[in-house]
């Protein structure tokens, strides 16, 4: 009795925590204490699990427990910042393989005993994490290059995949009403498995971010399911806000890039364009770093626009000094966040609250937009695509529609990157041969320490 109270307290406030870490989660200034909580509610989630009396052995979790920590630690540890989406997807590709195997596990166990409803919802646990399994390793593999991340397509290919998936359905619907047919069950597993494997081929590894944020809401709605399955209440609560969170993340993903769910899905975009023939060879204004600095100190007002670049670097420290240098000398400086701006949702968030640069200095895109054309200088740091006017006018661009800073309205603009190498969308950018750009080429992290340097050699307010 006292052990069923024991775990129905922990189970809700372990999903009280989730709620609260999810909510916290979506602002800077909180999204230290939302990690937190969701620490602390994994934690409940774990003690009221293990004191069920179901439990069948303890020995096996040690293990289990011992193993995951052996991998998981050093990932944590050493796996750099722009890595994580493939992180992220080895994560659910794991997550996902535990739900299909409880619910086969299930399956087989109490075949005689399970309802139709239990049954439905164990069907769509089975189906859901074998193909999440395959489809989340298929995008790791992907993004870490183990596997060609050009889409590949074939005439009729949706056609086959949608086939597939029906076939895989409908013999699980078959079992749903027929459970006593174990050997259908296989099918359903092999089929779902490579479902997740055609799903993912189609789609460019520039799509992958998007994909995984998906393939994370169809684990969570998989153990949504094992939640029905297993009648556990805090598995149902979890999958569903991991479902859901996954599925608008995505959503919000799609919109900052202007692309549709359906066109992420089949339309087999996504591979690195490369312009050929475009390109021409045109002049850019090269410029030192103490023409940079002297234009920098004697400005009002400087946006910084961060980008993939400065994650590669790890110069966010060294922006920050800058924010500091140039802040003491009465400049506001102000950083403007891209949705999409890095590799992953918040990328540019999490860098610069690394380096402690006040939260209300960062400013989203629809807000900071109208202020570029009053900005003596906009700084860009190893950003590309986000900065690209063709978005607005090129119909023939791949980036045409996606929103971007405006940048090109500031006074000034200076631009920190190594060469004139394209970005992830693989094209030029305009924004580098207009005449207020000055291009600073070299390594964002040495080229803001130069601009330090620089700096330190005028006084303040001199
Ligand atoms: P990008 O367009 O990828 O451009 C990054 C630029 O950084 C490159 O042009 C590169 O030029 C420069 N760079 C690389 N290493 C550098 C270094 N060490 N020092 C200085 N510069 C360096 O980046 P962005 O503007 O942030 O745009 C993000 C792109 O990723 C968008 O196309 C977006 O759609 C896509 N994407 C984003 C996400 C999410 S969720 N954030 C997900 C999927 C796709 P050099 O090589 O010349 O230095």
């Amino acid at each position: 009795m006292i052990e069923t109270y024991f775990i129905q307290v922990t189970y809700i406030t372990a999903a009280a925590a989730f709620i609260l870490s999810l909510k916290w989660l979506s602002h800077p200034t909180t999204a230290r204490r939302g990690v937190r909580v969701g620490e602390l509610g994994m934690v409940l989630a774990i003690v009221g699990t293990l004191v069920h009396h179901e439990i069948v052995s303890y020995q096996w979790i040690l293990v289990g427990f011992v193993l995951g920590s052996a991998i998981g630690l050093p990932m944590a540890v050493w796996m750099p910042m722009t890595h994580v989406p493939q992180r992220t997807a080895l994560s659910h590709a794991f997550g996902a393989l535990a739900a299909a195997l409880v619910g086969t596990a299930e399956y087989y166990l109490h075949t005689e005993e399970l309802s139709t409803f239990t049954m439905t919802a164990l069907s769509l646990e089975v189906v859901l994490g074998f193909l999440t399994f395959t489809g989340s390793l298929m995008a790791f593999g992907k993004l870490q290059d183990l596997v060609p991340s050009r889409p590949v397509v074939y005439k009729g290919q949706n056609v086959v995949n949608l086939s597939l998936l029906a076939v895989a359905v409908g013999i699980a619907v078959y079992l749903v009403l027929n459970p006593g047919r174990t050997e259908l069950f296989p099918a359903v597993a092999a089929l779902s498995l490579l479902f997740g494997v055609l799903l993912i081929i189609p789609i460019g590894g520039a799509d992958m971010p998007t994909v995984i944020s998906l393939l994370n809401s169809y684990a969570g709605l998989s153990a949504a399911a094992m939640g029905f399955v297993l009648d556990n209440k805090l598995l149902i609560v979890a999958g569903a806000l991991d479902g859901s969170s996954g599925f608008i993340l995505s959503v919000i993903m799609c919109r900052a890039m202007n692309r549709s769910f359906t066109n992420v899905l089949f339309g087999g975009f996504g591979q690195v364009r490369v312009a050929a023939g475009q390109v021409e060879q045109r002049s850019v204004r090269n410029a030192t770093p103490e023409e940079a600095a002297q234009i920098l100190e004697a400005a009002g007002s400087v946006i910084v626009v961060p980008g993939y670049g400065m994650a590669v670097a790890q110069a966010q420290h060294k922006v920050r000094e800058l924010y500091d240098a140039l802040t003491r000398r009465g400049v506001d400086v102000r950083f403007a966040i891209h949705p999409v701006a890095g590799r992953m949702p918040g990328h540019m968030n999490v860098l610069l609250a690394e380096a402690d640069i006040p939260y209300d200095r960062l400013v989203e895109m629809e807000e900071i937009n109208p202020d570029f054309a009053r900005a003596d200088v906009a700084l860009v740091i190893g950003a590309n695509d986000v900065t690209n006017p063709a978005a607005r006018h090129d119909t023939t661009s791949p980036i045409y529609g996606m929103p971007i800073l405006d940048v090109d309205k500031a006074r000034t603009v200076m631009v920190i990157k190594r060469s004139m190498s394209p970005g992830f969308a693989g094209i030029d950018n305009e924004l580098y041969y207009m005449d207020k750009t000055m291009m600073l080429f070299g390594d964002a992290k040495s080229f803001v320490g130069e601009l330090l340097k620089e700096l330190s050699g005028t006084r303040v307010g001199a």
